[in-house]
């Protein structure tokens, strides 16, 4: 069967067989099939999609075009939580220490901004010297050492999805279920988990911006980490604005530290602490929500979880005086600029594609993989939906590296928050827990 075959079939709406996509994701790691023919195959699966069956074949050849993290001598829980991505996620830098103070083993595994979303890596490599390509053998001794490693996807880890999600990226063929759930599920499968949390993020700035593809991407990865004996369990959170105030790299970071420190904003806390709360219950260290709730709030006041951050930086050759000083030691942009509101009234939006794609302008993301990024530059989104300004309120401060890139995020800006008189309709941080057991409503909190 040629590769165009597979194509056709798969263009007309049929399906591959495990057996092809395992040979077929196979050469494709090894550089024998042409990106253009993947293209094809994956805008053949966005328009006529992938059953259980197929989507679980995928995700098996992508997993198995690569080795795996072989923890399973550590007597401890692994549990790592993976985000679809949004707009100002940090939750993972502040939620990875503060775990792994709580006990449980955390192998995470992050991806790098693409499209209008930020990465994990390229904030945390906003720290100086901070290096997140490991061998597995270095992040398997770091989880030994200090129960948390902070990586990305080597080529050893999942390379078919490595190459494949790229070119999804460049192909717009990154939101379709099957071929998320594969993709994320490839890489976390590899991780030697005990227990997966999933962060599947709904609105404006989610790859799924419907709850109902949200809550059919979350149960496509739940049968998948159950089939393969990860119990898995997924939250549904708000993204449709920024999370937090900071939206870039170094400001992320600093954030995160505030975070780390017992302050930054309450939303952020929230979504980090009903995570842990998560984490620490599937990995068996608390025996209830409320209980592990307490505990995370605990290891977050007494230091620790800063500690065990300041560990993880120093451990990957970041410096650790970061940690301390961030304003001192992250980079900072040349130009510092606050947009005031011109008009009195309610936010009703911060549309959070808007900011994600101006980030990228100012040269704070990647329109190819290839871009280099500067992590200095970003925003401070001063405005939630839902608050009340008079004219003259900031609405966000610019971090820019020079003026054009200024006067452009001015206009996004303008874009992005938008007025109105009445509130806008409150939506819930944390709106469903889906797990093997079905879906609960959770719709507390309420996010503006
Ligand atoms: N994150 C991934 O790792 N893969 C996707 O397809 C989307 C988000």
């Amino acid at each position: 069967m040629t590769v165009v075959e597979l194509i056709e079939r798969k263009r007309d709406g049929g399906a591959l067989s495990p057996e092809e996509w395992r040979t077929l994701m196979a050469q494709y790691a090894a550089g024998d099939v042409p990106d253009y023919q993947i293209a094809a195959l994956a805008m053949a699966v966005y328009f006529r999609g992938m059953d259980s069956v197929e989507t679980e074949a995928l995700m098996t050849a992508m997993l198995d075009s690569g080795r795996r993290l072989d923890l399973d001598h550590l007597t401890v829980p692994r549990i790592d939580k993976h985000s679809t991505g949004g707009v100002g996620d940090k939750v993972s830098i502040v939620l990875a220490p503060l775990v792994a103070a709580c006990g449980v083993a955390v192998p995470m595994m992050s991806g790098r901004g693409l499209g209008h979303t930020g990465g994990t890596l390229d904030k945390l490599e906003s720290i100086p010297g901070f290096r997140t390509r490991l061998t597995l053998e270095e992040a398997a001794r770091q989880v030994e050492r200090l129960g948390c490693v902070l990586i990305g996807q080597t080529d050893e880890i999942a390379p078919a999805d490595r190459r494949f999600y790229s070119l999804r990226d460049a192909t717009a063929t990154v939101e379709a279920i099957p071929l998320i759930a594969a993709s994320i599920m490839s890489k976390k499968l590899a991780e030697g988990l005990t227990g997966l949390v999933l962060d599947v993020k709904t609105g404006a700035g989610a790859f799924m911006t419907r709850l109902d593809d949200s809550l059919k991407l979350a149960a496509t990865m739940i049968s998948i980490g159950e089939r393969h004996g990860c119990p898995t369990v997924a939250l549904l959170t708000d993204m449709d604005a920024p999370l937090g105030v900071a939206c870039g790299n170094a400001v992320e970071i600093t954030e995160s530290i505030d975070v780390l420190k017992g302050g930054g904003p309450a939303d952020l806390r929230e979504v980090t602490m009903t995570f842990a709360a998560e984490m620490l219950v599937l990995g068996g260290v608390s025996a209830t929500m409320d209980g592990a709730r307490a505990r995370a709030e605990q290891t977050l006041e007494s230091g620790a979880a800063l500690e065990k951050f300041r560990e993880i930086v120093a451990a990957q050759g970041g410096d650790p005086r970061v940690v301390d000083d961030p304003g001192a030691y992250l980079p900072r942009a040349a130009i510092e600029s606050v947009v005031r509101a011109e008009r009195s009234g309610t936010v009703q939006r911060v549309e959070p594609r808007v900011i994600g794609r101006a980030i990228t302008a100012l040269g704070g993301g990647r329109n190819k993989v290839t871009d280099t990024i500067d992590a200095s530059v970003g925003f401070l989104v001063h405005v939630r939906p839902g608050a009340k300004v008079q004219v003259g309120d900031p609405l966000a401060t610019i971090l820019a590296r020079d003026a054009a890139g200024e006067a452009a995020a001015r206009v996004a800006i303008g874009r992005a928050v938008t007025f109105g008189d009445a509130p806008p309709k409150a939506r819930a941080l944390v709106s469903h827990r889906v797990s093997r057991q079905g879906v609960e409503e959770l719709g507390s909190a309420g996010a503006s």
